[in-house]
Formats: structure tokens, sequence, C-alpha cells
């Protein structure tokens, strides 16, 4: 399936602020919403993030259409180096590579339009999914975070 990201707008917090209530999306997330989130939550939480500096968020599109499935984004981004995070909120749409697709766009961009050699990002020891897709992608197993959360580094 075609995979191709744009900027993250505010519009859409109409189809994310659904997937923010999905609590398996969320299961091994740094991030998990605390609360149930409506539109208002989540719109006034894209119009914060739009405005962050520092960072670069990205709507994953699909198909024909380029249905809006999820975001990809960096973080932190500095001198040389970023924070990678991603999810696609549409189950449906787990498995079918889209996130692999998805990661090695980003990580292009990365080194071409942001001048980037190194991505680093945080994931649970239990988020196998994740941890496959990281590897695929080229990232390497850095070291034990915490208990729990495994660091990955990716040199571009
Ligand atoms: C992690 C996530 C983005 C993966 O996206 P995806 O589109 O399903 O991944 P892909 O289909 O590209 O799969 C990439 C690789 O991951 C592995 N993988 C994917 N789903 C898997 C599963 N359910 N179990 C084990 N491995 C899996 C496979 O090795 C796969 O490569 P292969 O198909 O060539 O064997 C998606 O599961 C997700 O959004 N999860 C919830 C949010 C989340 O946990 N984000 C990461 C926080 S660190």
């Amino acid at each position: 399936m075609k995979v191709v990201l744009r900027p993250l707008k505010e519009l859409d917090a109409y189809s994310s602020y659904h997937w923010r209530n999905d609590h398996r999306i969320w299961a091994y997330t740094g991030k998990a919403p605390s609360k149930n989130i409506n539109l208002e939550d989540e719109l006034a939480w894209i119009r914060t993030v739009l405005a962050g500096q520092n960072e670069k968020r990205f709507a994953i599109c699909v198909g024909k259409s380029a249905k809006y499935i999820g975001n990809v984004q960096l973080t932190n981004i500095a001198a040389n180096q970023a924070e990678f995070h991603i999810f696609i909120g549409d189950k449906s749409m787990h498995g079918l590579g889209i996130g692999s697709q998805a990661t090695v766009l980003l990580l292009n961009y990365s080194k071409k339009f942001l001048g980037l050699n190194e991505i680093y990002l945080y994931v649970h020891k239990d988020n196998i999914p994740a941890i496959n897709l990281y590897k695929k992608c080229g990232f390497l197993f850095f070291g034990y975070s915490t208990e729990n959360r495994l660091k990955f580094i990716c040199k571009l």
C-alpha cells in the first residue's frame, strides 16, 4: 500500500481523538492518555504541539485517497540528532508494512532535509511489534534506559 507523509494539521484532531481512547494503541507507549480524550482536548493538543520548537510532526496517509491513519514525528531535534515516535491509530492498518514505510520515509527526510546523523527512540521491552519494526528499519539496540524501557539508535 502506498504510504505518504504530510505535515500534521489541526483538522487531523477529528480523526485522532478517536484513537486516543483506544487503550490497545497506547498499551506500551510513553505517553498514554490518562483520561477520556474528546475533540476539544485533541484540538488543544495539536495546536500546542504544532507551535512547538524543535519538532516535526507528520500524518501517515495511505492509499489513493491518502487516508490519515497515524502519526510519526521527531522531537527534541538538536544539531545532529532527534527522538523518533510513531503510532498507527487505525488498528485495522497494523501489520501491513505501513509502519516500516513511514519510518523509512522519516529517516530519509531526517538525513536529507534536516541534516541529522542519528535518530534515537525509547520503547517498552514488551512492545514486540514496535521493536521488530525498529530493527527492520535499521535501529540498533543501545541499552536499557529504565528497567522496562529500551533505547535504540539509528545512524543515518
Ligand atoms: C508499532 C507499530 C507502529 C508497527 O506498525 P505496523 O505498520 O504494524 O508495522 P509493519 O507492518 O511495518 O511491520 C514491521 C515489522 O514489525 C514486525 N511486526 C509488526 N507487527 C507485529 C506483531 N503484531 N507481532 C510481531 N511483530 C510484528 C514484523 O517484523 C514486521 O516486519 P515483517 O512484516 O517484514 O516481518 C504499530 O503496531 C502501532 O502503531 N502500535 C501502537 C503504538 C506503538 O506502540 N508505537 C510505538 C511506541 S515505541
